[in-house]
């Protein structure tokens, strides 16, 4: 069952600040969710990995080597390895023009940093990245998500939603607490089509699903909100496309422009 439901305002269209404002800032540090926040989005979206002692952190790769100038995986590092690396002198080498001297330096944040930077006022929109590699990680995310008093009773639900490819992590969750809301994330590598059985097993643990813009149409769109589910595509940077999803009905989408689609919201 699904009581949760109600704690999001069916009316309103998400904006989803992909690892922060990530197309201004770099991805996943306190500067990129900072700037989202000022740019209106709605939610921080934090992609998980942990570290070999166990902690949460805001990562999109396995690896450190994209975004930071160290290499190798994070469950093969400490937290204290991790607080080591660079994470913003990658962005000022691959962007110049959106580089900024305050970015070198920065560090990765960890989940806890992240919600006690921001607070209960602000949003997260978590995805458990890889739980097959990291034992524990759904029970470490309700433990940190609980201890902020993100979730629980009485809590306001609608501060988060957990977002994951992976349904077994998503059913992990569900099974430990069945109040916290839930997007099953879809990859299609055709056009996208969806059968009534899948929305129906969907419906069964999770609020809605969360998949790339380009692999759906009109018809998808619809097929989804006639099931009460929300649709959240990623990952929507131009404006017309922003507009175009919007007539076809999706309820938020995950943007590195927030303040793109803040714009477009405004103009409707
Ligand atoms: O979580 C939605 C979207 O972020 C999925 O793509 O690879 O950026 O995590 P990715
Ligand atoms: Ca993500």
């Amino acid at each position: 069952g699904n009581g949760e439901r109600s704690s999001l305002n069916s009316n309103e269209i998400l904006n989803v600040a992909h690892r922060g404002a990530s197309g201004h800032a770099p991805e996943h540090t306190l500067a990129a969710y900072e700037l989202g926040e000022q740019m209106k989005g709605d939610f921080i979206e934090v992609d998980l990995q942990m570290t070999e002692d166990g902690v949460l952190i805001a990562m999109h790769d396995e690896k450190v080597d994209r975004t930071t100038d160290g290499s190798g995986f994070v469950k093969d590092m400490t937290l204290a390895e991790i607080k080591q690396l660079d994470a913003g002198s990658w962005f000022n080498e691959a962007y110049p023009d959106k580089a900024k001297p305050d970015y070198a330096g920065l560090t990765v944040p960890t989940l806890e940093e992240i919600i006690g930077e921001f607070g209960r006022g602000s949003r997260y929109y978590i995805e458990t990245k890889a739980p097959d590699v990291y034992p524990g990680m759904q029970e470490e995310l309700l433990r940190v998500l609980y201890n902020h008093k993100l979730i629980g009773s009485n809590e306001a639900s609608s501060k988060v939603l957990v977002q994951s490819f992976s349904a077994d992590s998503l059913l992990e969750i569900h099974e430990l607490d069945p109040e916290v809301p839930l997007i099953q994330l879809i990859s299609y590598s055709e056009p996208a089509t969806i059968t009534d059985q899948e929305i129906s097993a969907i419906k069964e643990y999770a609020l809605g699903i969360g998949t790339s813009y380009t692999s759906i149409d009109k018809e998808y769109v619809e097929k989804i909100r006639e099931n009460e589910l929300l649709i959240h595509p990623f990952l929507v940077n131009s404006k017309a496309d922003m507009e175009r999803l919007l007539e076809w009905g999706v309820t938020g989408m995950f943007t590195n422009f927030p303040d793109r689609l803040d714009e477009v919201l405004k103009s409707r």
